[in-house]
Order: C-alpha cells, then structure tokens, then sequence
C-alpha cells in the first residue's frame, strides 16, 4: 500500500481516537410537528438545539425519498469515472465551481473529492478580497456529461433542499425571538452551494482525516450523509468529539459563522471533522446556505443592546468568500480569514 503523501498527515494532537466512547449525541428533532400545529415546542427545541449543540438532526423533513436516491446514484456514477474523466469539470481559480481532489483544511489535505455546484447559475460575487475594489464576478456551473441526467437530478435536488434551508431558518428566526421572515432579504442572490462529497476508503484513518476541523462559514449547513458515518462534532459542553451516528434519511443541520454573528454569539458555529474510514468509502451532500454578496455581516440590533453589545464588526460576505476562494487553491502560510478575526476586542 505504500507510505502515506505527507501532505495528509495531521499533526498529533489533531488525529482521531479510532474507538467511540461516549454516548452524548446530537439532539433530533421530528418537523412532523410543522403540520400537527405543535410549533412553539417545535421552536424552543430548534433554540436549545442550537444553543447547546449548535447541531441536530431532523427527521419528516419533506424532502422526497426518490429525489435524495436519484441524487445519490448519480453522485455514485460521478464519483466512479477515472480521474481524467473528473478533471473534465475541474476547478480552478477563474472558475471556483466544479470538481476538486486536494482541498486543505488548515493546511492539511483533506482524504476525499469534491464536486462543487452553485444553486444560482451564474453565482455572482465580488471579483477580488480587495475592499476598495467594487468588480463583481460571475462563477457559472461545471456540468459533468456523464450521468447523462446529472444536471436535472441535481436541479431537481437543489430545489427541495432550498425549501428545507429556509423552513429551518425562519424555524430559528423565531427562535431568536425574531419574525419568521426577518432573515430571508438577506437571500436575494444568494450564493449558496451543494457540495458532492466522496470520501474513499483511507489506509491510514489514524493519521488522515476525511475533511479537518472547520466550522462552517455560511448561515446554516443541510447534510445528506449515508450510512458509513464519520462526521464528528466538538461537544459544547466538555470540548470531546463524539460521533454522529447516521439515522436512514435524516439531514444533519449546524449553525454556520454568520447565524453566529447575527445571534452575537447565542448560537455558537461548531467545530466538526469527518475521521477517516480503512474499509468502505462515504458519500455525503451539504447544502452551504450563504447570503447574497452585498451582504454586511454583523450581530442584529434586535438582538444587542447596552448590556448585550455586538461583539462583531461587521464584514461583508462577498469580500470575506472572495478571501477563502483565492486561499483554496494552495497551501498557505497564514490561517485563513475566520469570524474571529472580526470579533471586538473585550475590554
Ligand atoms: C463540510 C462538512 C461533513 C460531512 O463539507 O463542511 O463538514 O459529513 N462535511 O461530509
Ligand atoms: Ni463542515
């Protein structure tokens, strides 16, 4: 099998215990109760949820059986082709969409491939991290030929993902004590995406991840994942990575940076991974909800006050991706633009 490249080799304190130990997993919460008018409940579970997890998972979430298989098979058949065949869509930094096989995450590269399509077509984002620069750029899908009905399938998928994205949104608007609509303007243009994720069977799961800590950068994440597991979270309460363990059709939702700054810190983005797996290779789709370029990012006014002050400057999403997609390409020397780095300093 030979030895490992270097280049996917997690430093020590970064590297996965191979054996689960603990039973504290993230909360599931049932949408069913959107139709049997039990929807207070329903909300303050989303709001401890998020609040104490910044993950869950839901189930009777409307999204149809057939259109998830569809998809899923169709990924398969992507997947399966050879890699001349993959790179056909490969993407490069004039055209960020499209297929990928040595992303990074904090430098280290991560144990899978990745096809990466926008849910508007042509996506439009500012040209460069430059802020003085006001250029807008447009990034157009990369369509594989083979399956022959990928493009459909995906468009098809895409639609009902949406529908799902912004019922929970509105779910945690009004769990934020917000209107059910407050967040939506934020969407108009959206720059969303929905990333096809195999991960192949790794030789070295002790020493590789599938895809490294991150947090998320969006609003809100909407995972499809299959049934091999893998995916950690970091536990808020004791800091541990636990497990979470697939359930047939359900979607794993988490909190992404920008909930985290508008809530101004009431619910926190997540750190996650995805360990490795020797044996059988997983497949998995999130859904990145991200907000329209024009976008300014900073702690709602309806959430701060004297006593709450914002806790984040504000920054604008178009410069902030323009920021990511241009350090995506290479391994880089410097950490990568985080919300952190706008957070006001405490007195
Ligand atoms: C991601 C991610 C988790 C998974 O792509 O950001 O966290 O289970 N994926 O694939
Ligand atoms: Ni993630």
């Amino acid at each position: 099998m030979g030895e490992i490249d270097p280049a996917f080799i997690q430093s020590i304190e970064h590297r996965p215990k191979l054996t689960v130990t603990d039973p504290g997993e993230i909360p599931v919460i049932d949408l069913s109760a959107l139709h049997s008018g039990a929807v207070d409940l329903l909300v303050a579970d989303i709001g401890k949820a998020c609040e104490e997890w910044g993950f869950f998972k839901v189930i009777n979430h409307g999204v149809p059986l057939e259109v998830v298989r569809r998809i899923e098979a169709a990924m398969k058949e992507f997947f399966d082709q050879s890699i001349d065949e993959k790179r056909k869509v490969k993407r490069d930094e004039a055209k960020p969409m499209g297929y990928h096989d040595s992303e990074h995450t904090k430098n280290v590269r991560d144990w899978k491939e990745v096809l990466d399509i926008a849910v508007e077509d042509p996506l439009v984002i500012s040209a460069s991290p430059d802020p003085q620069d006001q250029e807008l750029t447009k990034y157009y899908n990369q369509w594989p030929e083979y399956p022959p009905e990928f493009r459909k399938i995906l468009k098809e998928y895409a639609g009902e993902i949406e529908k799902l994205a912004f019922k929970l949104l509105e779910l945690i608007s009004l769990s934020l004590g917000l209107a059910g609509d407050r967040l939506i303007e934020f969407f108009q243009g959206q720059t969303s995406f929905i990333r096809l994720n195999h991960y192949p069977p790794c030789p070295w799961p002790e020493l590789a991840l599938g895809v490294g800590r991150h947090k998320d950068a969006g609003a809100l994440t909407v995972l499809f994942q299959d049934g091999v597991g893998g995916l950690e979270v970091k536990r808020k309460a004791d800091g541990e990575w636990v497990g979470v363990k697939p359930i047939p059709n359900a979607y794993i939702i988490n909190v992404g940076d920008i909930i985290q700054v508008w809530s101004n810190d009431k619910y926190e983005s997540v750190e996650h991974r995805v360990v490795a797996n020797s044996e059988k290779e997983r497949f998995s789709i999130p859904f990145f909800l991200f907000p329209a370029h024009h976008v300014n990012v900073k702690p709602l006014e309806e959430l701060t006050n004297e006593e709450n002050p914002p806790k984040f400057k504000e920054y604008n999403w178009g410069k902030f991706m323009a920021t990511r997609n241009r350090s995506d390409f290479k391994k880089q020397a410097v950490e990568n633009i985080q919300i952190h780095h706008f957070r006001v300093s405490e007195q």
